[in-house]
C-alpha cells in the first residue's frame, strides 16, 4: 500500500476580511469560514488520493474567536489520518491582528472526505506518514475519534428514518 507523509497534504490560505465577509457584529461569518474550511480540507484530501474526493462529515467547528475586519485570517490543513477509503483532515484557523501582530486559534475542525473512483465508489486510499510532535498527537487520537463519527453515523440515518421529506405547504 502506498504511502505518504503528513507534510505532502499540507495546505494554506490566507485571507483578509472584506466588508462583504461579515455579519451582524462586525466579525467573519461564520458560513463564510466554513466554506474556506470545507475549500482548504478538499484540497488536503485532493493531495493525498490524487482523485475525486467528497466531504462524508464535519465533527464540528468551534469558533473560539471572533475575527474582525482588522485581521487576517489563516488556515492551515493536513490529513491527519486514513482509513481504508476515508480521510480524517485537520483544519486549523489563525487570526492575527495585522496592527500588533498579535495571533490566536480562532477555530479548528475536522472532517472526514471519501475518495472517489471513475465507477464512483469509494476508492483505496493511500496511508498517512505523521512526522511532527503534532501530526503524531492527531494522528494517536484519531482512532477514538473515528470511533466516534462510526457511532454518529449509525445514529444519524436512524434519525434520517423518522423524518418527513414532505414540505410545509403539502
Ligand atoms: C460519503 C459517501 C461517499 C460514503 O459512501 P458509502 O457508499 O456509504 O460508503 P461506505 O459506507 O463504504 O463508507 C466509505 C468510507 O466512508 C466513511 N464514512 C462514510 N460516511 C461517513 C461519515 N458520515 N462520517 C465519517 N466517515 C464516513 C466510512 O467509515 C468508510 O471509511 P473507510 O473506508 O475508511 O473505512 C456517501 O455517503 C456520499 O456520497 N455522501 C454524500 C457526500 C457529498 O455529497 N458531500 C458533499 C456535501 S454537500
Amino acid at each position: 500500500m502506498e504511502k505518504k507523509f503528513v507534510r505532502e497534504t499540507r495546505c494554506f490560505k490566507v485571507a483578509r476580511v472584506f466588508p462583504t465577509d461579515v455579519n451582524n457584529h462586525d466579525t467573519l461569518f461564520g458560513g463564510k469560514l466554513m466554506s474556506y474550511i470545507d475549500d482548504i480540507a478538499s484540497i488536503s484530501a485532493s493531495k493525498l488520493c490524487r482523485a475525486s474526493a467528497v466531504t462524508a462529515s464535519t465533527d464540528s467547528v468551534d469558533f473560539l474567536q471572533p475575527i474582525r475586519q482588522t485581521d487576517s485570517v489563516s488556515l492551515e490543513s493536513f490529513v491527519t489520518y486514513t482509513g481504508r477509503t476515508s480521510m480524517e483532515i485537520f483544519v486549523k484557523v489563525i487570526r492575527e491582528d495585522l496592527l500588533s501582530g498579535e495571533r490566536k486559534i480562532a477555530a479548528t475542525s475536522f472532517l472526514t472526505f471519501v475518495a472517489l473512483g471513475e465507477d464512483n465508489r469509494p476508492m483505496e486510499v493511500p496511508q498517512i506518514v505523521p512526522e511532527t510532535e503534532e501530526e503524531k498527537k492527531l494522528f494517536e487520537t484519531a482512532d477514538e475519534r473515528a470511533l466516534m463519527r462510526k457511532h454518529r453515523r449509525a445514529e444519524s440515518k436512524k434519525f434520517a428514518d423518522y423524518l418527513l421529506t414532505t414540505y410545509p405547504w403539502e
